[in-house]
């Protein structure tokens, strides 16, 4: 019997709760207090239902996370509990007492107690940017450590965003060793876990695992996050892309973070994650307070794609910046794959001019622009333009791409150091570093120390000089190495292991107070490609790099498992002439996959010949005009490239009168072969108006109605290796 089992006494005398449906019909309150005594919230969604209350013991418990009208959907045996355990099954899971599931609060007092014993406080319902939410107050009395549980509430996207406030009120220091988002609790059940693995050049590879007794984690512990803080678990073989149920979740942080998935052997899950504490504490002084980053979770009772479309909305209306979340991004060229580090002003403007003509609206140089910056050993640190490259200024320049009738973007590295730099020479204890150790460089960089004020104050003037004498409409920030050796010798002991949490936190101001100075400027997220893309970091960059590898095969791969975690307005997706497997896609199909996300051309264009240029003139042409569907509409993924050697891809309109397909073969099965019957002749299509009318482009200028094309579906004619069909579909 597990200690939870031996918990689990009184239920005939708490069988006396309130309803907690709404017996008038009206729409209930997202968040609602359903019974007095004890005390009982129940938090709904379109789709989801989260319970949870106080058990007699004073401990806030979990109760129910799951659909709606489920039978018993309040579980009120947890709340009378076996006085000598306790609750062991905790909202808040803290290290004291019996513990029974991964903590969330781990905490050292000044006497070197290390139990904690949060009970319940207070709580209230209230409206935070524009949603509501629960705060739920509870107290360590003897140590006068507070803990404010937060649960605001998106409804409408069935998503929930947890997090926690630590607050020391005593007059001592405590040393806070583990403070994570949020944990959840889902009931006994088979569970599959789907999540990212990836590393460079083979981003948001998805695998499927089951989960068995014991802990599963998933963490990062060097800032690199090559696999997005993305899960979606679902009961065994319950749920699949389009049907049954799934949690999901993320957690939004850019440094380390960890989640946990810790299957107890009665068959309960808990979901726990948030901040990676690995080799990190922090020392709360009185009166100080520690917010942990968000945890999202959500529900969806269709499927997988059900939980992509809610995650899409929600970052859409919810996460990304408000100056730029209601506009269509940009057609951009980057010249990187075509120059490298060999900028040259005049071949930049050739480039320029033929990006113009085919239709590109804003043209960005990339890495190799400024002071020293010849190869990747030298420049980093340094943001003055290179006057051998630029001899007018910059502005100059970017006045000539302005008057073609584009706008300008350029690439920058802040948080990097080269030794061979001014900075690096005039600051060398700004890098990340202990004494007696080798400072490891990647790439031929160090890492500057943002958790110094100091780097952060230079930082934001170097580069608030930059968009201030520039007529500069978009940055590509990177960030190409991984953290080693973060030592910071001049920092007083307590700071010495919060070194990661404050280079985040001040690495978050640093771009908040930018683009506070400049906020038209549209920013990218990039890391040595996907190396940093998550929630948080989309609450301010605009968009994302997701690989450094372009093939159009590796990246269909690619961008069908990003788009489980964020939506296409965020995936930036490029057409180049790389080729990393020796493959020989043509240039149509490199666009066909590019044009599923955010379109931009990387190939040296200024080689293209007539017929390359006329393939991209009509290529951009056709994306400009489905590029509000693919950056707004509703996904349906249809067919899984991890599946088969097929992907297809389609998008709806919000009012479903206008659809796109995007139809992928990678390559061919032979002929009569028993592969070949796996795929089928028909793809059957989602999420139309059965009742309407399309006229379907690329079909033979046929139409049909929404309801064949769902229940019959489109043809498969992307014959051959690497072959591909757009299929545009407009309500007559
Ligand atoms: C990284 C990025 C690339 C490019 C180079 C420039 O590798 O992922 O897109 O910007 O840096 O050095």
């Amino acid at each position: 019997m597990t200690l939870r089992n031996s918990a689990v006494i009184g239920l005939a005398a708490c069988m006396t709760l309130v309803s907690a449906r709404p017996v008038d019909g009206k729409t209930p309150d997202a968040i609602t207090l359903v019974s007095q005594s004890p005390l009982i919230w129940r938090i709904e969604t379109n789709a989801s239902v989260y319970q949870l209350g106080v058990a007699n013991d004073g401990i806030v418990v979990p109760l129910f996370y799951g659909s709606q009208g489920v039978p018993g959907d309040i579980r009120d045996f947890p709340l009378k509990v076996n006085p000598l355990v306790g609750s062991t099954i905790r909202e808040v899971p803290f290290r004291g007492g019996f513990v029974e599931q991964t903590p969330a609060v781990e905490v050292v007092y000044p006497d070197l107690t290390r139990d904690c014993d949060l009970t319940f406080q207070s709580h209230e319902i209230f409206t935070l940017d524009g949603a509501p939410c629960l705060r739920i107050d509870m107290l360590d009395k003897h140590y006068k450590l507070r803990v404010s549980s937060f649960i605001r509430v998106i409804a409408d996207k069935d998503i929930l965003e947890k997090w926690l406030i630590l607050k020391n009120e005593a007059d001592a220091p405590v040393l806070v060793e583990n403070a994570q988002s949020g944990s959840v609790q889902l009931d006994a059940d088979e569970y599959d876990l789907l999540h990212f693995s990836g590393r460079w050049s083979d981003e948001f590879m998805l695998h499927k695992t089951k989960l068995t007794p014991g802990v599963k984690t998933l963490q990062v512990r060097d800032f690199f996050s090559w696999t997005s803080p993305w899960f979606a678990v679902m009961p065994d073989g319950a749920a699949d892309e389009h049907s049954g149920p799934v949690w999901f979740g993320q957690v939004a942080y850019s440094g380390n973070w960890r989640m946990d998935f810790d299957k107890s052997s009665s068959g309960a899950l808990q979901l726990i994650g948030g901040v990676n504490f690995w080799d990190t504490a922090l020392t709360l002084a009185p009166q100080q307070e520690f917010k942990t980053p968000k945890l999202i979770v959500g529900f969806s009772p269709d499927g997988l794609n059900g939980a992509s479309q809610r995650l899409h909305d929600y970052a859409r209306n919810d996460v990304l910046r408000k100056e730029t979340r209601n506009t269509l991004r940009p057609v951009l060229y980057n010249s990187w794959f075509a120059t490298e580090f060999d900028v040259k002003q005049e071949e930049q403007l050739k480039l320029a001019k033929r990006a113009k003509d085919i239709g590109v609206e804003l043209f960005v140089i990339d890495d190799g622009w400024f002071k020293g910056r010849v190869n990747d050993k030298a420049g980093l640190g340094d943001w003055d333009v290179d006057k051998a490259k630029f001899p007018d200024g910059l502005n100059s320049f970017i006045e000539k791409i302005t008057q073609m009738g584009m706008s300008f973007g350029i690439w920058i590295e802040p948080e990097m150091v080269n030794k061979d730099s001014d900075l690096y020479r005039a600051h060398p204890e700004w890098v990340l570093h202990y004494p007696y150790r080798v400072a490891h460089e990647q790439r031929n960089q160090l890492m500057l120390n943002l958790a110094r004020q100091d780097v952060c104050d230079y930082l934001f003037g170097q580069f608030d000089k930059l968009l201030s004498e520039n007529n500069i409409a978009f940055i590509k920030w990177d960030r190409n190495r991984q953290l080693s050796e973060p030592g910071w010798p001049d920092a007083p002991p307590q700071l010495q292991r919060q070194v990661r949490l404050r280079y985040i936190d001040n690495l978050n101001k640093l771009i908040d107070a930018l683009q506070a100075k400049h906020p038209a400027v549209l920013f990218e997220t990039c890391s040595g490609g996907g190396g940093r893309i998550n929630l948080d970091m989309l609450s301010r960059m605009d968009q994302a790099w997701p690989s450094d590898n372009t093939n159009p095969t590796a990246r269909i791969m690619m961008q069908y498992g990003y788009l489980n975690a964020f939506p296409a307005k965020t995936m930036a997706s490029w057409v180049t002439d790389v080729d990393w497997h020796n493959a020989a896609p043509s240039l149509e199909y490199r666009f066909d996959v590019a044009m599923a996300g955010l379109l931009g051309i990387g190939s040296n264009i200024a080689k293209w010949d007539d017929r390359q240029v006329d393939i991209a003139t009509k290529k951009i042409a056709q994306y400009k005009s489905i590029r509000d569907l693919v950056q707004d509409g509703t996904l349906y993924r249809l067919v899984s490239p991890f599946d088969t050697q097929r992907c297809v891809l389609q998008y709806v309109s919000a009012d479903k009168s206008r659809a796109v397909v995007f139809m992928y073969n990678m390559w061919d099965t032979v002929q009569l072969s028993t592969n070949a019957t796996k795929g089928s002749q028909f793809v059957k299509l989602k999420g139309l108006d059965p009742d309407a009318v399309y006229a379907v482009s690329d079909f033979w200028d046929r139409s049909a109605s929404g309801r064949t094309l769902m229940n019959i579906g489109l043809p498969w004619l992307a014959w051959g290796d690497t072959a591909s069909k757009i299929f545009i579909l407009t309500g007559k």
